[in-house]
């Protein structure tokens, strides 16, 4: 996809972090946007920062996690500017613990926030992109999570091993298709943002969390210091984002370093070596 001009983004987990700065490139591009987030009053004072006329922007309340909210979302977006073109399934939620300590409600949590709601974006957005004229592209947020199976985040990271292989899949049924959408999966490391504060916006139905032992609050304690000493911004995944999508690249992988780490899983797996510890 190459035009980005008076054609329309939506980007879910727009109020803050990678999803604002996403909202904040496509608003630049001259993009039509529809930005939707769990916690709408933020949604409200982010858009407000991006100086755009009313009639370039649709806000919604969306819970990611609900096909009948993201269906809703899709309906409103088509209904309001014609066509959707960009696709960022971005709103994501963190949880560090380990695996032990994850209760079902934690699981159902995560799943339903990180991989239902790509699953969603997908079934009720893409058959209509498919029908329309001009190209169009799906960017969904993974993670290097989905990469690698760092200790202390198992729903995390089963969520984003989701993301990956469900946009690697349909990435070969496009391009069997010779589909006029394209598809990218995003990969950060650690970027500064809300994630390590993500139980502000646990739905009630899931409860809270239970009390957690010495091993996860110790790798809490290290993931929050990872996140805030990101070295790329949410502004940098905005940019690498837009790069891919107009070069119609797959991997968006920002932070270079990881590759180590995921060449030595890869070598561990086809030398049928166990699983060299990460970090
Ligand atoms: N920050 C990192 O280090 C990092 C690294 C890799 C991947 N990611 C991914 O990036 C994406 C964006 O996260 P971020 O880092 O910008 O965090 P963030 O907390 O700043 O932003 C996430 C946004 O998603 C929204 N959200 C949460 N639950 C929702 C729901 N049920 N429905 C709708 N919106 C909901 C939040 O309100 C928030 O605005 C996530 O998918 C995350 O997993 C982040």
């Amino acid at each position: 996809m190459k035009k980005f001009s008076d054609r329309t983004a939506v980007i879910t987990g727009a109020a803050s972090g990678i999803g604002l700065e996403l909202a904040r490139r496509a608003a630049t591009e001259g993009m039509n946007l529809v930005l939707a987030d769990i916690e709408f009053d933020k949604l409200e004072a982010a858009a407000a920062t991006l100086n755009l006329p009313p009639r370039r922007v649709l806000l919604r309340k969306t819970d990611v996690s609900q096909e009948v909210e993201i269906a809703a979302l899709a309906d409103a977006a088509f209904d309001r500017f014609g066509g959707v073109h960009l696709l960022c399934n971005n709103a994501g939620v963190g949880l560090t613990r380990v695996t032990w300590e994850h209760a079902t409600a934690d699981w159902e949590w995560v799943l339903g926030v990180n991989l239902w709601s790509v699953i969603h974006g997908i079934q009720h957005f893409l058959p209509r992109m498919l029908k329309q004229d001009a190209p169009g592209h799906i960017v969904n947020t993974a993670s290097a999570a989905g990469l690698l199976s760092t200790p202390g985040m198992a729903a995390y990271n089963v969520s984003k091993h989701g993301v990956v292989t469900l946009s690697e899949t349909l990435y070969g049924e496009l391009t069997a298709a010779q589909a006029h959408v394209g598809v990218s999966v995003l990969c950060p490391t650690w970027v500064s943002t809300g994630i390590q504060n993500s139980v502000r916006t646990r739905q009630e139905r899931f409860g809270d969390t239970a009390p957690a032992g010495a091993q996860s609050i110790a790798y809490a304690e290290r993931m929050d210091q990872a996140v805030a000493s990101g070295r790329l911004s949410a502004a940098d995944m905005a940019t690498a984002v837009f790069d891919a999508v107009a070069h119609d690249r797959f991997y968006v992988i920002p932070h270079r370093r990881i590759n180590q780490a995921i060449e030595l899983r890869m070598h561990d797996i086809l030398n049928l070596r166990n699983p060299t510890p990460l970090g």
